[in-house]
């Protein structure tokens, strides 16, 4: 069947995909194209939509692409960096000026088609530090938008409707838009006209197809973690292969939760999956290469390639080398571990390093589920006969508790300049009746499409949960070098903040996995488990006013595709009910609740 078809440009922003993923969610193909492709590549969409981007277009970067689209009679929908392209194109003007992260409102203005639907004030999600300044002849600003201070920002929406070109400076694709879905299919269904005839069956017909036209015959070899990723995936590749030719391997990496892998193994089972199920205790290996290793990347890097050396010592082990290798990657590990032609690396993800992508290359691995999100993944798990339980577990970061157990050597982080900070926090915490200081430590975020390694502000006062998240959000905007906010659980605030020296230990682990479970046990307790979409515990080595070696970081977030999250709030008595245990596990500093949206920071630390 012939469906109808937009074109999503893919500049490298971290939601390029996400884009074409929305758009097809509402039933309409959507499908990737770089900015180098001709004009002639574009026959036969009925829209183009401009993603956003690390480049600035305010210094001109990444102009070079072939500009032949703009001529064609069909809409065009620019974000972000897309946006001020669109400007750009038809006489405006970009000034590198006005930053916004995270969530604004936006005024509507007008009566544009693609807004159709929609209320006065629309909810909106900004990453940008570029701003549209001035509009070229046939442009008109449709959308102001005012930022958590209460200043405007003018061109957040502009509009030519005689020509259909439009642009957002703000992501509709991303979950924290309210209506972004609305304003996408806006687009896609009433400016482009296209018809939704695209489906999820189909979405898994054809990927048994390719399943099988990949395995050429042979068998796969799946690293199955037990989370929903490799389940799902365990479960496709059984459907297009049959049980014979799918082997999994579960491997405990000293990674895992409290007594997980012997949970994964007992479940795998329940799901008829037990046929060829193999289980490596490899947790030695895993510790002996994380031995000293203290920086992000590296831990992750040494994560990944242990994998690969456990695997194929296994497939030796079962004679087994002809297989190939199952992953059960999903799009955002990909295009974090930089894997789209212009996107940063944000963080390197286990299913990525090099001897894998070397692997790809070489077409000896097999990732069904790599075009999809979480959201996607449990949708298939659901049309796949998943019980779901297993769909909606927590997501678990394949290098696990070695991205939440943080290292140092116990030096403060080079350019850590805590008194010029102080005034800067201070102007933002002390008129909310809080306290606050920097952190000496960093950690990983992403900020407009970049990845950021900075400081985390420590809060601590009484607040409104509400004030809490704008003095957050003033806070990473305003001084330079941070790109998290955490807040005080105990009571006793903080006057002086040591790093203290921390590796990779079992017993560091094992005090992680406890702390964890204290954690993971009052969620299920308060029934919070589906609520709350994920909520890493992490260590971090570090003595609060001399006490203790470990702070307990919790980090509770909502999201629906990692792409964005913003903090959960818990409940006070669940705060309470977890604070006297975690304080009185040995070592532990103190304890604090995570309150940073992703951008500009992370779901996990690492
Ligand atoms: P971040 O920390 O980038 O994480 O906001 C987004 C989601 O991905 C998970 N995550 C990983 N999953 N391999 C994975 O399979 C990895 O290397 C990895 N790193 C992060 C993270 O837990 C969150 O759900």
């Amino acid at each position: 069947m012939q469906h109808d078809r937009i074109a999503v440009i893919d500049f490298g922003g971290q939601y390029a995909h996400l884009i074409a993923n929305k758009i097809r969610r509402m039933h309409v193909l959507a499908e990737i194209r770089q900015p180098e492709d001709p004009v002639s590549a574009y026959r036969g969409y009925q829209g183009i939509v401009i993603s956003g981007s690390p480049a600035l277009a305010s210094q001109g970067e990444d102009s070079g692409y072939d500009k032949g689209f703009f001529e064609l009679d069909i809409p065009i929908l620019g974000l972000c960096f897309g946006h001020q392209e669109v400007a750009k194109r038809y006489g405006g003007r970009v000034e590198h000026a006005q930053r916004e992260y995270g969530f604004a409102k936006m005024k509507v203005l007008g009566d544009s088609p693609i807004f159709a639907g929609l209320g006065p004030q629309e909810v909106v999600w900004m990453s940008h530090g570029d701003t549209v300044t001035e509009l070229g002849e046939g442009f008109v600003e449709i959308g102001a938008s005012i930022d958590q201070d209460g200043t405007t920002h003018h061109n957040a929406a502009i509009a030519n409707d005689k020509l259909r070109r439009y642009g957002f400076q703000y992501h509709p694709e991303v979950d924290d838009t309210e209506h972004g879905d609305q304003m996408l299919e806006n687009f896609a269904i009433r400016v482009c006209g296209c018809k939704p005839t695209w489906t999820m069956d189909r979405y898994i017909e054809e990927q048994i197809e390719a399943i099988r036209e990949q395995a050429a015959g042979r068998g796969v070899f799946l690293l199955a973690s037990g989370g929903v990723d490799s389940t799902v995936c365990a479960v496709l590749i059984g459907r297009a292969l049959g049980p014979d030719r799918l082997h999994l391997l579960h491997v405990d990496n000293g990674l895992m939760r409290k007594g997980e892998s012997l949970q994964v193994v007992e479940e795998f089972k329940r799901q008829g999956l037990g046929n060829n199920l193999h289980f490596v205790d490899a947790s030695d290996k895993f510790l002996r290469a994380l031995a000293g290793r203290i920086e992000p990347e590296s831990k992750r890097r040494v994560i990944g390639e242990t994998f690969v050396r456990v695997f194929e010592d296994e497939s030796r082990r079962l004679n087994l080398q002809s297989m190939l290798l199952g992953q059960g990657t999903i799009y955002p590990d990909r295009i974090e571990t930089g894997g789209t032609r212009r996107a940063d690396v944000i963080k390197t993800h286990h299913n990525r390093v090099p001897i894998i992508e070397e692997m790809i290359a070489a077409g000896r691995v097999i990732e069904p589920l790599s075009e999809l999100y979480k959201v996607e993944v449990r949708e298939m798990g659901e049309q796949l006969g998943i019980a779901p339980g297993l769909l909606w577990r927590h997501p678990f970061p394949g290098p696990g508790l070695g991205v939440r157990l943080l290292c140092s050597d116990g030096s403060a982080p080079t350019g850590h300049d805590a008194d010029k900070a102080q005034p800067l926090i201070d102007a933002q915490a002390k008129p909310a009746g809080l306290s606050g200081m920097l952190l000496p430590v960093r950690s990983v975020g992403v900020k407009a499409d970049l990845r950021s390694y900075e400081q985390p502000v420590l809060l601590w006062g009484e607040a409104p949960y509400e004030t809490l998240l704008q003095v957050a959000a003033q806070l990473y905007a305003r001084v330079p070098g941070v790109n998290r906010c955490v807040l005080d659980l105990t009571g006793r605030g903080a006057r002086k903040a040591t790093p203290v020296l921390g590796k990779v230990t079992r017993e560091r682990l094992d005090l992680l996995r406890e702390a964890d479970d204290i954690v993971m046990r009052a969620l299920e307790r308060h029934g919070l488990m589906r609520t709350v979409w994920q909520c890493p515990t992490v260590l971090l080595p570090m003595s609060l006013d001399d006490r203790g070696r470990e702070l307990v970081i919790v980090r509770p977030v909502l999201s629906e595709r990692a792409m964005t999250a913003r903090p959960a709030q818990l409940p006070k008595a669940l705060i309470d009910e977890i604070r006297g245990p975690i304080l009185a596990l040995p070592d532990v500093s103190g304890l604090v609740l995570d309150l940073t949206t992703k951008p500009p920071g992370t779901i996990e630390w690492e």
